[in-house]
């Protein structure tokens, strides 16, 4: 059976979570009584493209990690510092033959694996580098302090996602380019002049980021699926 060349994926997973609040790092801090990292890494194993998958744990959590996601078929490295650190960490790990490559935060742990699957699509398409977006319900307005600058169309803009795709080269170069990432590796993509695709992002994949957050994705877990996790890998 030959299909497709499996897509790697790189998982952030390093940082602490200081918005989260006091605890332990943000990756393994539970929902539904088990680890976000584990519930963002089965989400992963459950989309058919994805092979090899590279996790950048927290520095002093690499023993615990490998143990939680020891039936997954995961590497795990160390992360850095900032989130672009670990990316470029987990990126060295992946084996030579992954041309395709999803970077993907353990923090959003309830990715539908259609969102992973139309950014594979995106990228076999011939994309070189892809994002997941959304419309944005808020107005927003740039400011200058605590004044109003301008209003902002909020039709020409989108809220950003992952996973984010990439050829593997497109990656590597963005890395390898020494600027620092506002906040994603695409930004770091277009930096370099590359055409960045959108495919619609989902609600489900938001990033658990502050106490309400967990609160909310325990309550869309208990929606999708009562009583278990990964009732929304079913649907
Ligand atoms: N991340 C990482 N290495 C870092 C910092 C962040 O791998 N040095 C990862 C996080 O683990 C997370 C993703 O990048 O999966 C997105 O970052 P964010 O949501 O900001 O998580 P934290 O940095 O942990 O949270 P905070 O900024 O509140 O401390
Ligand atoms: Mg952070």
């Amino acid at each position: 059976m030959s299909g497709p060349a499996p897509v790697g994926v790189l998982v952030p997973a390093a940082g602490l979570g200081v918005r989260l609040g006091p605890g332990r790092p943000k990756a393994l801090r539970e929902l539904a009584g088990e680890p976000l990292l584990l519930h963002a890494v089965r989400g992963l194993r459950a989309a058919r493209s994805v092979g090899p998958i590279v996790v950048a744990a927290p520095l002093d959590e690499v023993g615990p990690v490998r143990a939680l996601l020891a039936d997954l078929d995961v590497l795990v490295v160390a992360g850095g510092a900032v989130r672009q650190d670990s990316v470029r960490l987990a990126l060295t790990e992946l084996p030579a033959a992954v041309g395709l490559v999803l970077v993907h935060d353990a923090a959003r742990c309830l990715t539908p694996v259609a969102v992973v699957e139309a950014v594979v699509a995106a990228l076999r398409a011939g994309a070189d580098a892809v994002v997941p977006v959304l419309p944005v319900a808020d107005t927003v307005k740039q400011v200058a302090g605590a004044h109003v600058v301008a209003t902002l169309d909020r039709a020409a803009l989108r809220a950003v996602q992952t996973p984010q795709g990439f050829r593997r080269g497109v990656l590597e170069q963005a890395h390898a380019s020494g600027r620092l990432a506002l906040t994603d590796d695409a930004g770091l993509v277009e930096a370099l002049g590359v055409e960045v695709t959108t495919v619609p992002g989902a609600d489900e994949a938001f990033k658990i980021t502050r106490p309400l957050d967990l609160l909310l994705a325990e309550a869309l877990l208990a929606a999708t699926c009562p009583g278990v996790d990964g009732g929304r890998r079913a649907r």
